[in-house]
């Protein structure tokens, strides 16, 4: 048995999250708990226990009263915030889970989104503020969002995993109207952060390794059950179409360009520090617009579920 940490979750050899999540393979049987505690504490995390390498300084300008100060602390509020549900609500799939595989994962992915949670909440404090304030900090900067769009999603989520015991729904929340939604925002995020804060990147691209396995062994536990049990689709689609009309009728648009906005304007200041980097090939970030970044990330965000859907038999979800 070997026991080296296997490329997808490795630091410098992972994936990004779009490629990880659209082109690998993973199950609950390949990603049990001895996978994890081999490939991630140490693994992904070996020397980063709080998300980043130790030692990388936080630069000066983004303690910085100002749009890119806001930008970083209500984009890592409101995430810091979505991981601490995302931990909590998925919990419920715990003691549902039909086989020993898939209960180990469930209790891994808890262990993955409170650390998340924690790494955010972290930053936040690194970026100047008082840990004896972060509570009451994060509801300043991120509570009004978290009332009108993530305690609808948790009020969903609930219903599902926690009321209703439905594993499988519960899977299906998760990995296409939660997860799937959520994640192109941390891949945008990476790349964007990259030269202006090192550090935050570093804990965007931790994430999204372990994002990659989410989304893939989620992937992977939907489209087994519904081989197994193909009975439970149309059940699987009316849960899918509830939680897309959900979705529609948040105000995730109207945060995202808030994000984008601050961004850009901070950007502006301190454009010489973000140089030429590209945020993807062939387009450098400082010739960026916010609607530019907003719509390559709802791109994202459209292709991998598109994809997901189709790997797991529910391309009529699509339509
Ligand atoms: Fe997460
Ligand atoms: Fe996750």
């Amino acid at each position: 048995m070997t026991e080296t940490t296997p490329a997808e979750a490795s630091w410098d050899t992972a994936p990004n999250l779009l490629d990880g999540a659209m082109n690998l393979t993973l199950t609950p049987q390949d990603c049990n708990l001895r996978y994890w505690l081999q490939s991630v504490p140490l693994g992904t995390l070996r020397g980063r226990v709080d998300g980043y390498t130790p030692g990388l300084p936080i630069p000066e300008y983004m303690r910085k009263p100002g749009p890119l100060y806001d930008a970083i602390t209500k984009e890592y509020a409101f995430r810091a915030m979505a991981e601490e549900k995302a931990a909590r609500v998925l919990a419920y799939l715990v003691p549902v889970a039909p086989d020993i595989d898939s209960m180990e994962f469930y209790v891994t992915q808890v262990l993955d989104e409170a650390r998340h949670a924690m790494v955010f909440r972290g930053h936040l404090v690194e970026l100047g503020v008082p840990q004896v304030h972060l509570v009451d900090a994060m509801e300043e900067f991120a509570g009004a969002d978290r009332r009108t769009i993530l305690d609808p999603l948790e009020d969903f989520a609930l219903d599902v995993m926690r009321d209703k015991r439905d594993f499988l729904g519960g899977v299906i929340v998760l990995t296409v109207i939660i997860e799937g939604a959520l994640a192109p925002a941390a891949e945008l995020s990476e790349r964007k952060w990259r030269m202006l804060d090192p550090a935050a990147s570093e804990i965007d691209r931790g994430a999204a390794i372990d994002e990659i396995r989410h989304l893939t062994v989620g992937a992977a536990v939907g489209r087994q059950h519904l081989i197994d049990h193909p009975e439970d689709k149309p059940r699987v689609l009316a849960i899918i179409r509830d939680g897309m009309r959900l979705w529609e009728e948040l105000p995730i648009p109207d945060l995202l360009q808030r994000r984008e906005q601050l961004f850009q304007q901070g950007m502006a200041q301190y454009a010489d520090v973000v140089g030429d980097y590209e945020i993807w090939p062939g387009r450098r970030l400082v010739d960026t617009t916010a609607d530019e970044r907003q719509d390559a990330s709802h791109r994202w965000s459209t292709d991998m579920k598109a994809a997901r859907l189709r790997y797991m038999g529910l391309a009529e979800a699509l339509t």
